[in-house]
């Protein structure tokens, strides 16, 4: 079902093999897998309701980025070696956007999802972190100002929540984008796990997305 966040990575996009791994799974990984790699992303949002153009109900602001490779994906990056997870995705935040670390910083407990890529033998680490919507504004602002602005971070984009009346602009046509990694999959769980969207407010939406690209 919708909250096993296998096979959102397959939608539409056969090259990817990442499959949801759970914290057992991921210590048997890490003591049997010789050179394993570790990423971590992180989705950052606020809850707010807003009723745009007095039409669409946008019930809150996702942070994702455009890349340097042109793919949509989560701020976020590699682990460095001898580096905890939590830390490299502390560091890789305010690297992208400029995070104020002694404000916000991740910690395990905002940790929601490992997913395997088996091919890169790659662990991609999931985050999520929700913070007032006055402060969402703030920190999309400094993101111009972050070091990697104009090199790894391209621009900030706000996912948009909502579908318009003809049942595919909005989110659904933001999910045929192309992702980086399994970010799309990542946005999903995400979005469900902040209670944005409902069950059966995402399964219409992945369904509009279908009907859309395939
Ligand atoms: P460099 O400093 O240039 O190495 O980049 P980085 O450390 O910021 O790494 P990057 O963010 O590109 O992420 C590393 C790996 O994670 C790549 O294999 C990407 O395909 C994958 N990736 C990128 N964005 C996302 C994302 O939003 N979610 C997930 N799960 N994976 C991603
Ligand atoms: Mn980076
Ligand atoms: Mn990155
Ligand atoms: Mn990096
Ligand atoms: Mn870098």
């Amino acid at each position: 079902h919708l909250k096993d966040s296998e096979g959102y990575g397959k939608l539409g996009d056969s090259v990817n093999d990442y499959r949801a791994v759970t914290k057992k799974e991921l210590s048997t990984l890490e003591s049997s897998t010789i050179n394993l790699k570790h990423a971590a992303h992180g989705m950052i949002f606020a809850k707010k309701s807003n009723l745009l153009w007095n039409l669409y109900d946008q019930k809150g602001l996702v942070m994702m980025q455009v890349r340097f490779d042109g793919l949509l994906g989560f701020p976020g990056g590699l682990v460095d070696d001898g580096e905890k997870a939590v830390d490299g995705i502390n560091r890789e935040m305010h690297e992208e956007i400029g995070l104020d670390l002694h404000k916000y910083s991740f910690t395990e407990d905002h940790h929601i999802a490992c997913y395997y890529q088996e091919m890169k033998k790659m662990i991609l680490h999931f985050y999520l972190m929700e913070v007032s919507p006055e402060d969402f504004a703030t920190l999309e602002q400094k993101t111009l100002s972050a070091e990697e602005y104009g090199i790894e971070t391209c621009g900030i984009v706000r996912v948009p929540l909502f579908t318009m009346g003809d049942g595919v602009r909005g989110f659904p046509a933001f999910l045929a984008n192309q992702f980086a990694g399994n970010a799309r999959a990542e946005l999903i769980h995400g979005l469900l796990e902040a209670k944005l969207f409902s069950e059966s407010e995402m399964e219409t939406a992945l369904k509009a997305y279908k009907d859309y690209a395939e």
